[in-house]
C-alpha cells in the first residue's frame, strides 16, 4: 500500500499524477478552500499534505494528527506553519524558495512602475469613456528612473529587485535583519544598508518583501508611513499583516504617501473595502510568483520535498527553527 497523502488545493493535474506513482494521493481539483475543521478531516490518516498558504498548520491541528509526518508548502512563505508546533511533533516542513526569486520580482517592478505612473487608473478612466483630449497635466507621475528604491527584507527576492534597478539608474538603500556581505551588495546594484527609518525617508518608491511572523507584523503602520516622503510609492510583495491596512488607506486618501501596489492582504482573499474607492492604488489578486513556468516549478519543489521527506530522505527545502 502506497502512503496516504492530501493535495489540499488544486494543483497541475501532471503533478497529481508525478505524485500518485508515490502516494495514495488525496486531491482537491475543486479548489475548495477547507475550513480548519475539514483540513483536520482530510488530513486524518494522511502521513503527507502538500498546502499552499491558505491551510494553517497549528498546534490544535497537528495535536489530532498523529499518523502526520510531513507538511510541504507550495510557497516561500511558510507563516501558515507553526513551526515550533510541527518541530515538537516530529512533522517536517518544507518550501519552495528560488524557483519564484526572479518571476517575483519582475512582478515587484510591474506593481512599482503601475503604481508610480498611473497605469491602471490612467487606463479606468480611458475605459470609462472619459478621453477626450491631451493635456500637460493628465496623471502626472513619479519617474523610476535616477531615483532611490528602497528594499526593507534583503533576502534573495529583494536582491533580485534591486539588481533590476541598474538599468535605471537607480540608488538603492535596503534594511534587512542581517547585512548583506559586500560581495552580495556589490551584486545588488551596490545597495546600501541602512536603519528602517532612514530607508523609509529616503525611498522614493520602498518595495515590501520581508518574511510575515509576530516580530514584522505591521512593520508599516502610521508612524512608518509619516516618515516617508509625500511623493513615495510604496510596494507590498510579501504578506498583508506587514502593512496597517487603516493606516495605509488614510495616508494614501490624505495624499501622505502618492501611491502603493499591493499583491498581498491582510486575510486576503478578504481586503479592506476602502481600498476600493482609492484611485492612487494598484490592487492585484496575490498574483507576484503567477507566471505558467514558475507556479509549475513551485508545484514540482513541493512535490520533491514531500517525495524526499517521506521516504526517509532529508528533503531538499526543510525548514528549521
Ligand atoms: C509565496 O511563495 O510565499 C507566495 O506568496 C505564494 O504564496
Amino acid at each position: 500500500m502506497k502512503p496516504a497523502i492530501l493535495v489540499a488545493r488544486a494543483i497541475f493535474p501532471d503533478i497529481l499524477t508525478y505524485l500518485s506513482a508515490h502516494f495514495e494521493v488525496e486531491s482537491n481539483q475543486d479548489d475548495v478552500v477547507f475550513s480548519p475543521e475539514e483540513l483536520m478531516q482530510r488530513l486524518k490518516g494522511k502521513v503527507g499534505a502538500l498546502t499552499t498558504s491558505s491551510a494553517r498548520i497549528s498546534r490544535e491541528l497537528l495535536q489530532q494528527l498523529p499518523d502526520l509526518k510531513m507538511v510541504a508548502n507550495m510557497a516561500v512563505g511558510y507563516d501558515n506553519f507553526d513551526l515550533a508546533a510541527m518541530t515538537e511533533c516530529g512533522v517536517l516542513a518544507s518550501n519552495t524558495p528560488d524557483v519564484l526569486n526572479e518571476t517575483t520580482a519582475d512582478f515587484g517592478w510591474a506593481l512599482m512602475m503601475a503604481a508610480a505612473r498611473r497605469i491602471t487608473e490612467s487606463e479606468h478612466w480611458l475605459r470609462d469613456g472619459q478621453w477626450n483630449k491631451w493635456r500637460y497635466d493628465y496623471f502626472l507621475g513619479a519617474d523610476l528612473h535616477g531615483s532611490t528604491l528602497g528594499i526593507i527584507g534583503m533576502g534573495r527576492i529583494g536582491q533580485a529587485i534591486a539588481r533590476r534597478s541598474t538599468g535605471f539608474n537607480m540608488r538603492v538603500i535596503y534594511h534587512n535583519r542581517s547585512r548583506l556581505s559586500p560581495e552580495q551588495e556589490a551584486y545588488a546594484n551596490n545597495a546600501q544598508y541602512a536603519s528602517k527609518e532612514e530607508v523609509l525617508r529616503q525611498a522614493d518608491h520602498l518595495m515590501l518583501i520581508l518574511p510575515y511572523s509576530a516580530a514584522s507584523h505591521h512593520t508599516i503602520g502610521a508612524a512608518e508611513l509619516a516618515m516617508m516622503k509625500p511623493t513615495a510609492t510604496l510596494i507590498n510583495l510579501a504578506r498583508g499583516g506587514i502593512v496597517d491596512d487603516v493606516a495605509l488607506i488614510a495616508a494614501l486618501r490624505d495624499k501622505r504617501i502618492a501611491a502603493a501596489g499591493l499583491d498581498v492582504f491582510e486575510n486576503e482573499p478578504k481586503f479592506h473595502p476602502d481600498f476600493l474607492s482609492l484611485s492612487n492604488v494598484v490592487l492585484t489578486p496575490h498574483i507576484a510568483s503567477a507566471s505558467e513556468a514558475t507556479r509549475r516549478a513551485m508545484a514540482k519543489c513541493a512535490a520533491d520535498n514531500l517525495i524526499a521527506g517521506l521516504s526517509g530522505q532529508t528533503p531538499p527545502n526543510l525548514l528549521k527553527l
